[in-house]
């Protein structure tokens, strides 16, 4: 840091000394060149004036020539005056001038010659002089010449003086600079540096909190890149708290940690891969730059922590407007973003592939097909077409990812690939295959309906594995295969087998990461945060409800208006008091049916809060956008209570992670039981939300609820979901995936020597 001090100091000293001597020196030519100038002028004046008065007496006895020159000795600046003849011999010259003008000047025989004022500087020993010489006439004629002598001396005094000042200014300038950028240095580099390094010194030993360091905007880059790290080593340390913890307790909870330890021994050095429709990033432009969104997905909030804790390769559809700006020449990029823990590998496709594969017949036929919401399927055959060849355009990206790597586990996410696990099982037998299907299987009779039923079972019954939420869900599955495929159903182990491959069926209930205390994060406690947020919302109400959803028709959010509108017409009491707040992120916006549920939802929003409008108070606050995780959080941390009023819903993590997120262990949870979550969540209030009577009295029972029956229903629930988290579904899944026994002949096709058979 001296040294820099140095660097700094000297380079500032040369080049303001430089700047300054250059400036100077222009400076003082230019006063010289204006002070000659003057001189000279003035000398002309004079000269012309005195010329006037010589001449009449010219001729007539130097006597009288004398007298007039002895008259012009002690003017400013003046020496002298001399009269010359035609010849050169003086008439008559001031006497202090005698020693300087012993022979006739220069200037003096030049104005004779070119008959005109000459001027003419010359140094004489230590003296400058300026010598202005005119010719004088009489009738036309030239006679002589008259010669001014100034004392020029004080134009090197003022010269000097010009130099002396540039000397003090350039050394107090170079004080005063110095002086500063010493200050600068030390309050913007070393001082903040100085911190940096007794914080880090803090963390290290385990006393900082990770958050703090991020002072100077010289140091912004570095202190994100920090700060990240230190969290890193912040949750490293928690972990291994944990992993202690929970050896001395003999617990058996599920960590990031113990996932990527599990999964990668049950791998044996193999790699996970990952395959789903939507993307755990999508990348938009917003103003100059480019940003990185995480989607509303209930897959993606559940898959992104299992790919973090184990570095594979997720495949997707690349969905975002700047997504291929973004990706390396094999469409790939690391994510998360600030974190770098596994790949993307993005997947493109057409307007015309993604309208017919993915709106068309993934969400307007399967998606209802498989939701018993009373939205009937649309199947069109152009559709089916989109799909197939979408199923093989991934599986392609697929098989490529998995080049050069030996027996690889795949799992394959939802309905949009149900013909994927046995276009991989082809190409590579040596690959296990799991789908799990995110969403409800319906009975035989509801699936039939679909013409291509036996296709899409015959694509995946090529996985080894497939998974469901609950085990109705696994049921009806069997039972639509037995009737309409050939194939042999051991029910007793819940698998198929047909042409000589055989596939599991089981129940996986996918879930959420459950947050681990942070240390150094401090959550506002849910009545601050609530004050906060209706400050912030403008609203006014005591008692506070929370809906989030996609805004999707089977997420019952029109019924669950209806509930809100009873309670306020049964309990009038409530009024001005609670306010739901409902956050919908839009989805799926390009089919009709989502387009109109949209309007449908503002309508009844505006309807409900017309009718019992009062001041600043509201009804329903809806709030039609995409919402970070942070932002969603705050909504559930401040309410009272959570509405999931799904029709009918896979799992539903919503429910989950409004549980996960009440670390003040307050809050209650209204549940629909055509959720696979009301299986688990048993001390959730459950209702059917198509019966509005009783949502609306479930909502008066969770507001007026004892404390304590709120909270011990609340710590049973967090007891399920942080021992049923996101990582021991995965780890159920990659195990059991990773030790079923894989047919002989595939084996054999695959030409590994028994190395997948065991
Ligand atoms: C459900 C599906 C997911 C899907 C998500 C969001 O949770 O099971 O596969 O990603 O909805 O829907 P979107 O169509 O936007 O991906």
């Amino acid at each position: 840091m001296r040294l820099l001090n140095i660097r700094l100091i000297v380079s500032l000293i040369l080049g303001i000394t430089l700047v300054s001597l250059v400036s100077s020196y222009f400076e003082v030519r230019a006063q010289k060149r204006s002070l000659r100038q003057d001189l000279e002028h003035r000398a002309e004046v004079l000269a012309e004036s005195l010329a006037q008065n010589v001449e009449p007496y010219f001729g007539k006895g130097s006597s009288r020539l004398q007298g007039i020159v002895g008259q012009f000795g002690n003017r400013e600046h003046l020496a002298g005056v001399a009269i010359y003849d035609r010849q050169g011999a003086v008439l008559a010259v001031t006497p202090s001038l005698a020693r300087w003008l012993t022979t006739q000047p220069h200037a003096a025989a030049q104005s004779l010659a070119n008959n005109h004022g000459t001027s003419e500087f010359v140094r004489t020993g230590n003296d400058a002089l300026n010598i202005y010489a005119v010719p004088l006439h009489k009738d036309g004629e030239i006679l002589g010449v008259l010669v001014i002598v100034h004392d020029a001396a004080y134009i090197d005094a003022q010269k000097a003086r010009v130099w002396r000042e540039t000397f003090l200014r350039v050394l107090v300038q170079v004080f005063l600079i110095a002086l500063i950028t010493l200050l600068i240095v030390r309050w913007s580099i070393t001082g903040p540096i100085a911190r940096a390094a007794q914080w880090m010194k803090a963390l290290r030993t385990g006393r900082a909190s990770p958050h703090l360091f991020s002072d100077s905007d010289l140091l912004h880059p570095l202190a994100k890149e920090v700060a990240s790290f230190a969290q890193s080593l912040t949750a490293a340390r928690c972990a291994a708290e944990k992993e202690a913890e929970l050896r001395d307790a003999a617990e058996s909870e599920w960590t990031a940690e113990r996932l990527s330890v599990h999964v990668r021994s049950r791998l044996k050095g193999s790699r996970l891969f990952v395959v789903s429709n939507r993307e755990p990033y999508f990348h938009i432009r917003h103003g100059k730059t480019v940003q990185a969104l995480v989607p509303a997905s209930g897959l993606v909030t559940a898959l992104e922590p299992v790919l973090c804790a184990c570095d594979g390769t997720w495949i997707a559809h690349g969905s975002g407007d700047t997504d291929r700006e973004v990706v390396d020449q094999h469409d790939r990029l690391r994510v998360p973003p600030d974190d770098h823990r596994y790949t993307l590998r993005r997947v493109w496709l057409s307007k015309e592939e993604e309208e017919g594969y993915y709106y068309g017949f993934a969400n307007e036929g399967l998606w209802p097909l498989c939701h018993i919401a009373h939205t009937r399927p649309i199947f069109r055959a152009s559709d089916w077409e989109h799909y197939q060849l979408a199923n093989k355009k991934f599986a392609k990206a697929v098989l490529e990812e998995m080049e050069g790597i030996e027996r690889p586990v795949l799992l394959t996410q939802d309905y949009h690939f149900a013909l994927l696990p046995r276009l991989i099982k082809k190409e590579r037998p040596d690959a296990r295959v799991a789908i799990f299907w995110h969403i409800p299987w319906p009975n035989p009779e509801v699936f039939s309906i679909c013409p291509w039923q036996r296709e899409l079972l015959d694509g995946l019954l090529g996985a080894d594995l497939i998974g469901f939420h609950i085990q109705s869900h696994c049921n009806n599955f069997l039972q639509t295969v037995d009737r309409a495929l050939e194939s042999r159903i051991e029910w007793e182990h819940f698998a198929v087998n047909r042409e000589e491959h055989r596939t599991t069926v089981m129940p996986f209930p996918i879930s959420v990461e459950f947050p681990q205390p942070e240390s150094g994060r401090e959550d506002k406690s849910s009545y601050e945060e609530r004050a906060t947020l209706l400050r912030e919302l403008e609203l006014e109400a005591t008692y506070l409800g929370v809906g989030v959803d996609r805004l999707d028709y089977t997420k019952g959010i029109l019924e669950r208006f209806l509930a809100v509108e009873r309670l306020l017409e049964k309990h009038p009491f409530y009024r001005e008091k609670f306010t739901f707040v409902q956050i919908g992120a839009p989805s799926r916006t390009h089919i009709k049916r989502y387009h109109d549920l949209i309007a449908e939802v503002e309508a009844e929003v505006e309807r409900i809060n017309w009718k019992f409008a009062a001041g600043k108070w509201k009804a329903i606050v809806f709030r039609k956008a995409q919402h970070s995780h942070d932002e969603i959080r705050r909504f559930y941390r401040s309410a009272d209570l959570c509405l999931v009023t799904s029709l009918h819903d896979g799992m539903n993590l919503v429910a989950k992670e409004f549980v996960a997120a009440r670390d003040d262990e307050q809050g209650a949870l209204i549940l629909s039981v055509f959720t696979g979550a009301a299986r688990e969540l048993r001390d959730a209030l459950l209702v059917n939300p198509y019966d509005i009577e009783q949502t609306a009295e479930a909502i008066r029972v969770a507001l007026e609820m004892e404390p304590e029956d709120r909270k011990a229903r609340m710590l049973r629930m967090r007891k399920i979901v942080k021992e049923q988290n996101v990582y021991r579904w995965a780890a159920n899944l990659i195990s059991t995936l990773c030790e079923m026994r894989l047919e002989k002949q595939e084996a054999k096709a695959a030409g590994i020597a028994g190395g997948s058979t065991h």
